[in-house]
């Protein structure tokens, strides 16, 4: 067999068993295309995606003008490394910048390496500027985040698959529950030393935790009361997902540190950037910080793409109205259903809670059955399922999409 040639989902799937490390636990379905709301499997079976790569193809799959900007920019230049100037870098970067409203971007390639990223300038901020003795920045994190699976994030991770045999970990971080204003201000007087607060605005992996209203603009007034930077991770709630250009800005919040990743080139491309103000952002000088890839033509090119698609396909507006009849169609069906107990979320992220318990494998199953039925959705965790399609879904779809969802819960009802 020649190493292109067609494979079936059963020999695709044999050969990651055998070849790749085994660090992710797939569904069985082996993908050959995507277009839009929709992907292929290598049988020709269509379905919908329901879960966008974790929130990275918002714009929908292989949306043309982000691959065309890719592929015209990857026959042009591909990448130059930040040892010399090129033409795209700066253009994006006052594009961006203007886009989400701050001085200043440093471009990285990954969530996790966004993630780093921000706590690196905070902690710089922190030392030269607030006045912190070397070495005991604090930055204050909540209870079942999820930033990423770098040796400094999973320090401050509770969950305990992702840690076990990793350490010894990277010290400096305050633990509290997350939504918990009181718990927040208790951290942050606790010490001189606190450096920054780092929040998911809607806490994705753990389950699509939405915060009480007014959380996310009084945790920014604390942490400005105390001279502590507020640093969102908008990795995966960014870009639109949760029916506004950022979630944060359903609170009118701006954070200090924004870190963005995935959907920020439409899922064509690794993309990630960290964004600030100059009175932060400029701690970093040359040699401090950097990344081969970071910044280079064709991440610029297809961010740009992507930014734009954005705005000129109002996916914030369609994500926030696709979300209200997703939330109201789910809830209605589960005022009557046993074997779902509730729907939360925000726009186009949301979550199913199945009645069973978080080792129960049911989610996993009505997962399997889902993409039976043509719709492809992962447990985020044992009895969650996470529902985020490509916002450039139509109501039509959605539709279609909630029916496909009704009636597979209906074969699972006890
Ligand atoms: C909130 C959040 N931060 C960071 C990350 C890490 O991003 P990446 O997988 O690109 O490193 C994720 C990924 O799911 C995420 O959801």
């Amino acid at each position: 067999m020649s190493v292109l040639e067609k494979i079936s989902s059963a020999e695709a799937i044999a050969l990651e068993d055998k070849y790749g490390a085994h660090n992710y636990h797939p569904l069985p379905v082996v993908l050959n295309k995507g277009e839009g709301v929709y992907v292929w499997d290598v049988e020709g079976k269509k379905y919908y995606d329901f879960l966008s790569a974790y929130s990275a193809v918002n714009q929908g799959h292989c949306h043309p003008k982000i691959v065309g900007a890719m592929v015209n920019q990857a026959q042009t230049l591909t990448l130059t490394s930040r040892a010399f100037y090129n033409d795209k870098l700066g253009v994006y970067e006052q594009f961006i910048t203007n886009y989400f409203g701050f001085d200043k971007v440093l471009p990285m390639n990954t969530g996790a390496e966004a993630v780093e990223t921000a706590l690196k300038i905070c902690r710089k901020w922190a030392y030269e500027k607030k006045g912190v003795a070397e070495k005991q920045a604090q930055i204050i994190v909540c209870e079942n985040n999820f930033h990423g699976r770098t040796t400094t994030i999973i320090s401050f991770s509770n969950d305990e698959n992702a840690r076990k045999n990793f350490g010894p970990f990277t010290e400096g971080f305050i633990k509290i529950a997350y939504d918990d204003l009181e718990a927040l201000e208790k951290a942050i007087t606790s010490s001189p030393n606190v450096a920054g607060f780092l929040v998911e605005p809607i806490q994705g992996e753990a389950g699509v935790y939405v915060p009480s209203e007014g959380y996310l603009a009084k945790a920014k007034a604390l942490c400005e009361k105390h001279n502590v930077l507020f640093i969102a991770d908008e990795v995966q709630t960014g870009i639109a997902r949760t029916g506004k250009l950022l979630a944060v800005h359903h609170e009118n919040v701006q954070p200090d540190i924004l870190v963005l990743g995935k959907a920020i080139s439409g899922g064509v491309y690794p993309v990630s950037a960290v964004l600030a103000n100059d009175a932060i952002m400029n701690v970093i000088k040359p040699g401090q910080h950097g990344s081969t890839f970071g910044g280079n033509p064709v991440a610029a090119a297809v961010a740009i793409a992507a930014l734009e698609v954005v705005t000129d396909e109002k996916l914030a507006d369609n994500a926030e109205r696709l979300g209200q009849i997703f939330r109201a169609e789910l809830g209605k069906y589960i005022e009557t259903s046993n074997i779902a107990t509730l729907v939360r979320g925000k726009g186009l992220l949301n979550a199913v809670v199945i009645n069973d318990t978080e080792e129960s494998d049911t989610a996993w199953n009505i997962c399997m059955k889902l993409a039976e039925n043509g719709l492809l959705a992962k447990p985020t965790h044992g009895n969650i399922i996470r529902f985020a399609p490509p916002l450039v879904m139509n109501e039509e779809q959605l539709m279609d999409c909630v029916n496909i969802i009704i009636n597979t819960l209906k074969e699972f009802e006890r």
